[in-house]
């Protein structure tokens, strides 16, 4: 039967009918509703990028730029990013790809995912829930989670909040020795299997947006903050209402970062620090911050089990060498007795997988999971996961 009242030409040759209602009612899916507001908020983050669309607009502008942001004109993050992004794929077909295995031997234990989350400080600066949060995403997803020296949650808390999951260290050398060894001591007491060393940060990076910010750690009430109050109340409110933002490893500071920095990190770190923290931590190892292949090759000599080639996300040295373009001279250079890790720059699962294909064992992720994080607690960072792995693993994915 046709339609009546239609006019257009097709309709003197197409055939209509009406609709049977059983037929209307299989195709009537409406999306469950989601009453949680952060759920709902992440519902529409399909990629790392509208993870971090909803962080910008979620969290005061100081905070955003400081976890956004890299070091002087932002070459060293940019280049990186796009050094990823120039990577092409030459798949081969027909070799059936319904049962994708990305779980990963990364020093010596299985990860399910061929990445770690990488160690940032004053994470709870970005949200409230902080370092466990990310900790409980990472004992779910069982892959590993590095907290940092400057984190704001103890070692012995993260441990609590997530003891399954395989947790790293990420050590800092201060002028006070006195003061890592204990931090290695108690991350060994706790159950953290893996140390990784920072080498690149002997002094601050100058990271302009943190100047023309002026932020400070933990954030201060001017007039500017008190009227970024108004348009991020949550954030305020979270602030103010949970445990004050202190440092977990050292005493309250209430300086900026660049300061900080230069006061208590070890300007003079060398090879004998190295030969000091390989003697004193007994698990595995990793130097964290290499930049070229000799590098490399005399940080293994030291002991090293794995070099992660990686410019601290482009925060310290602006012009640094982009860490993926590192792979194949420091492959060779380390000649199959260390693992070689890459960070800086992964935004995607595309990427991760140019990392592996480039040789790299496993590569880290910092801001994808702190712009979850931004967005929405530890269900964005869960968030970022489910993206990363729906990248990996298209057949399975649920996210999209
Ligand atoms: C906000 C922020 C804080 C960071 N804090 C630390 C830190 O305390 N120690 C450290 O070794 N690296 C730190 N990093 C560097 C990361 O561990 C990692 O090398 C970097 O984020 C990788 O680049 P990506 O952000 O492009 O993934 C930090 C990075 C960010 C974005």
């Amino acid at each position: 039967m046709a339609f009546g009242g239609f006019t257009g030409e097709n309709d003197l040759v197409t055939k209509r009918r009406v609709p049977k209602p059983s037929e209307l009612r299989e195709i009537l899916r409406p999306k469950p509703i989601k009453l949680n507001p952060t759920e709902r908020r992440l519902a529409n983050a399909h990629t790392i990028a509208d993870l971090r669309a909803i962080a910008r607009r979620r969290t005061p502008r100081a905070v955003f730029d400081y976890t956004d942001g890299a070091a002087e004109l932002e070459d060293s993050l940019r280049r990186a990013r796009q050094a990823f992004r120039n990577v092409e794929f030459h798949p081969n077909v027909l070799r059936g790809v319904a049962d994708v295995d990305t779980s990963r031997d990364i020093l010596g234990q299985r990860s399910a995912l061929p990445f770690a989350l990488a160690p940032t400080g004053f994470t709870r600066m970005m949200n409230h829930e902080g370092e466990s949060a990310v900790a409980r995403v990472a004992q779910r997803e069982n892959i590993p989670y590095a907290l940092s020296t400057m984190g704001t949650t103890s070692i012995e808390d993260v441990a609590a909040a997530a003891p399954a999951a395989r947790k790293w260290f990420q050590l800092y050398v201060w002028r006070d020795h006195g003061a890592g060894q204990e931090l290695m001591q108690r991350a060994h007491e706790s159950g953290y299997d893996t140390l990784l060393l920072t080498v690149d940060t002997s002094v601050a990076g100058a990271r302009m947006r943190d100047v023309r910010n002026g932020l400070t750690i933990p954030p201060s009430l001017t007039l500017r903050t008190f009227l970024d109050g108004a348009t991020h109340p949550a954030w305020w409110f979270n602030l103010l209402t949970t445990e004050p933002l202190t440092f977990a490893s050292l005493t309250s500071f209430g300086g900026t970062v660049a300061e900080l920095i230069n006061k208590l990190f070890d300007p003079t770190l060398n090879f004998d620090d190295l030969a000091w923290v390989r003697e004193t931590w007994p698990g595995k190892l990793v130097v964290k911050g290499i930049q070229n292949p000799d590098d490399a090759r005399d940080v293994v000599k030291y002991g090293a089990d794995a070099v992660l080639l990686s410019n601290h996300g482009g925060r310290q040295l602006d012009r640094a060498p982009t860490p993926l373009e590192l792979l194949p001279s420091t492959l060779d250079s380390v000649n199959g007795e260390a693992e070689v890790w890459v960070d800086t720059g992964i935004l995607s699962g595309g990427d991760i997988v140019a990392a592996l294909a480039r040789g790299a064992t496993t590569c880290l992720v910092g801001r994808a999971y702190l712009y979850g994080l931004m967005a929405g607690g530890e269900r964005g960072v869960q968030r970022c996961v489910d993206i990363l792995l729906a990248d990996l693993q298209p057949s399975h994915a649920t996210v999209r």
